[in-house]
């Protein structure tokens, strides 16, 4: 086994692999209304090509962990195939999912059997109001049930991550909190990042971790958790001494690049060695006209080496990738 290595040091061996890039809710901050122009069936992987892939980075890559992300996970009709399949190849690999939560409480026993081991849900509000603002749909109940049978089918710790937006829901962060510690889930706030399709991002809008924190304290002792943070993105706070945990993504203010343990697969099939990367790697074509396990490998371990050593958002000349968050994956 030879690992995927990059020129600064860094081994990736946490697999993200996006199933599809739709989804069905449209936050504000990810897509337009409308929705965007889906990716044709044909370029998309098929069931059968998603787990070969997988199984080429688990067995000859040293990937020890595999997240399903989407647009919206749930709404790829293999799913449960997917997970089972890649169960049967590997006993170990951790498996989890990123998702809305929509349907969950109709699939999270399934998800569970074949084999997945957690679930992180994406909720950036609990009032139902706001929920129908930021995402467009009426759903939050749904999400609610959904977490509920996440949780009751064994995929926890369940974590919830939230994103805050400027004038929208950046006044509750605590209530957020206070919700989650009252079911047991461990809530991460996210900063915003520069990957909606719209291109509206803007930094002098963004929720900024400190504004986060100083909301938090304004009603709970926050307090340094004593686990070193290793390649996690999350800065996790003990929430009025413990046990719960609240945790901060500070993929801008804070970014933690260097520690980056993370590789990922769009659902066309593409090796993208960083969320921000500008070029990809296409495993498809190989693997449509021939190549073996080794030659995947290969190639994916090249698209690796090349890994830039940060995102670049504070330079002058950083360009948002092609490519929106709902078409890589979180
Ligand atoms: N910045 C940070 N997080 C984002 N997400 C979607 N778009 C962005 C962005 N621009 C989050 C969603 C979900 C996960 C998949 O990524 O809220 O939690
Ligand atoms: Fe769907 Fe996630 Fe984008 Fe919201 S942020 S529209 S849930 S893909």
């Amino acid at each position: 086994m030879q690992p995927l290595i990059d020129q600064h040091g860094r081994i990736a061996t946490d697999l993200r692999v996006s199933l599809t890039d739709r989804c069905n809710l449209r936050c504000t901050y990810c897509m337009p209304p409308e929705g965007l122009d889906w990716m044709p069936t044909d370029e998309q992987l098929t069931d059968a090509e998603v787990v070969r892939l997988i199984g080429v980075a688990v067995r000859e890559l040293g990937v020890t962990e595999v997240r399903f992300t989407g647009g919206e996970p749930l709404v790829r009709r293999g799913l449960v195939d997917i997970v089972r399949q890649v169960r049967a190849l590997d006993a170990d690999v951790e498996m989890s999912i990123t998702t809305n939560a929509l349907g969950l409480a109709r699939t999270a026993s399934a998800l569970a059997e074949a084999g997945l081991n957690r679930a992180n849900v994406s909720l950036d509000t609990v009032r139902s109001d706001t929920f129908h603002q930021i995402t467009r749909r009426d759903r939050f109940a749904d999400v609610v049930e959904g977490l509920a049978a996440a949780e009751a089918a064994g995929l926890g710790p369940v974590k919830v991550n939230a994103v805050l937006l400027r004038g929208v829901n950046d006044d509750q962060a605590p209530e957020l909190l206070a919700w989650c510690l009252e079911r047991g889930y461990q809530l991460r706030f996210i900063e915003q990042m520069p990957l909606d399709a719209q291109h509206g991002w803007d930094r002098s809008s963004m929720v900024t971790a400190d504004e986060i924190l100083s909301s938090l304290s304004s009603v709970f002792r926050l307090s340094p958790a004593a686990e070193p943070r290793g390649s996690a993105p999350a800065e996790l706070f003990r929430v009025d001494d413990g046990p719960a945990t609240v945790g901060v993504i500070a993929s801008v203010t804070r970014p933690f690049c260097g520690d980056c343990d993370r590789v990922r697969l769009t659902a066309d099939g593409q090796v993208r060695n960083c969320l921000f990367a500008r070029t990809e790697s296409d495993l498809r074509t190989a693997l449509r006209t021939g190549a073996s396990d080794a030659d995947l490998a290969a190639r994916w371990r090249t698209a690796m080496w090349g890994k830039l050593p940060g995102h670049g958002i504070d330079d002058p000349t950083f360009l948002q990738p092609d490519r929106p968050m709902s078409a890589i994956g979180g």
